[in-house]
């Protein structure tokens, strides 16, 4: 069936990830910015593996450089989710590409994204706010963006999270960003377990303390991870189509999605970066029920 007017929740999207290429490319263009690399012929988004993925992520936040233009974002990207069906929306907010983690002009940006995402619930969406640090910027950053979070934690930014290159540095250097965040009363994720494997999933439980991960698919290779996720109720933020785009499992078949759910882990199902994977809530939740045959009865459990 289409799932396209079932009502979804999604935990796990970036906003500058939900950028729709033809905006970023009109956005692009009216600026003077020439970023054409970033797209093939069709005008998609184009890149070879994980690490150029997050090269021309970068390239496409370019053209987005003040709070009007996140304004503007935000209300192309809430209308999208809308339009899948999407309810409830907790995105990553970066103050890396907002006015570069200096925490006035923070501020404005994220002035700019909240204004944006009222107006939106006019559509029949909610939307909060995930601040992020980005990992390969390193922990000195990371503490930057903590501040940012830690100064605007309230109705609208509700956690504190860590995105990018999983492999880079050691996470217990990322513990000092993450107390600050929790201090602050925000609640806390972390990308573990999609480019690293389970040891990665326990270095953010015991260093990091937090209670959701974000995709955390490669804790399946490790048993006892998988009892321990169950048994503490930790939410992973599962992304199958974003998964099987980047090369991480061969099929939606192959997906330990349903592995883990059989095993008691609380999964939940999100697009990451929706235009990247070619992908849409409606299609996951489609995608979903071809490979494993699920319905909506488990669709509304999974929300
Ligand atoms: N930033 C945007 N998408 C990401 C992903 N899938 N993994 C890590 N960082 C990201
Ligand atoms: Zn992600």
């Amino acid at each position: 069936m289409s799932y396209k007017d079932f009502p979804k929740i999604e935990l796990h999207h970036h906003l500058e990830g939900a950028a729709p290429p033809a905006f970023v490319r009109d956005m692009a263009r009216a600026r003077g910015l020439d970023i054409s690399n970033i797209f093939d012929a069709k005008g998609a988004y184009a890149y070879r593996d994980f690490s150029h993925f997050l090269n021309v992520y970068e390239a496409a936040t370019r053209p987005f450089s003040s709070p009007d233009d996140y304004a503007l974002l935000t209300a192309i990207v809430a209308g999208e989710a809308a339009e899948q069906g999407v309810v409830y929306l907790e995105t990553f907010l970066s103050p890396d590409f907002c006015g570069g983690r200096d925490p006035v002009a923070w501020r404005e940006y994220l002035a700019a994204m909240f204004e944006a995402a009222v107006a939106a619930e006019q559509l029949g969406i909610t939307l909060r706010g995930i601040v992020t640090a980005v990992r390969h910027s390193g922990p000195e950053a990371a503490r930057e963006t903590a501040l940012c979070a830690q100064e605007t934690a309230g109705d609208f930014v509700v956690g504190f999270g860590m995105g990018g290159d999983e492999n880079a540095g050691d996470t217990a250097e990322f513990a000092y960003a993450f107390d600050m965040a929790r201090e602050a009363g925000l609640r806390l994720t972390s990308h573990a377990g999609e480019w690293a494997g389970p040891a990665s999933v326990r270095d953010a439980l015991t260093h990091l303390k937090v209670e959701r991960i974000g995709h955390g698919v490669r804790a399946i290779e490790d048993p006892a991870l998988v009892a321990l996720l169950a048994e503490t109720g930790t939410g992973l933020e599962v992304c199958p189509g974003s998964n099987v785009a980047l090369g991480l499992y061969k099929s939606w078949k192959d997906h330990p999605i349903a592995r883990l759910w059989e095993a008691g882990v609380k999964v939940t199902v999100s697009t990451d970066d929706p235009p990247f994977f070619h992908t849409t809530m409606t299609r996951e939740f489609e995608e979903l029920e071809r490979a494993f045959g699920w319905g909506e009865g488990d669709f509304a459990a999974l929300n």
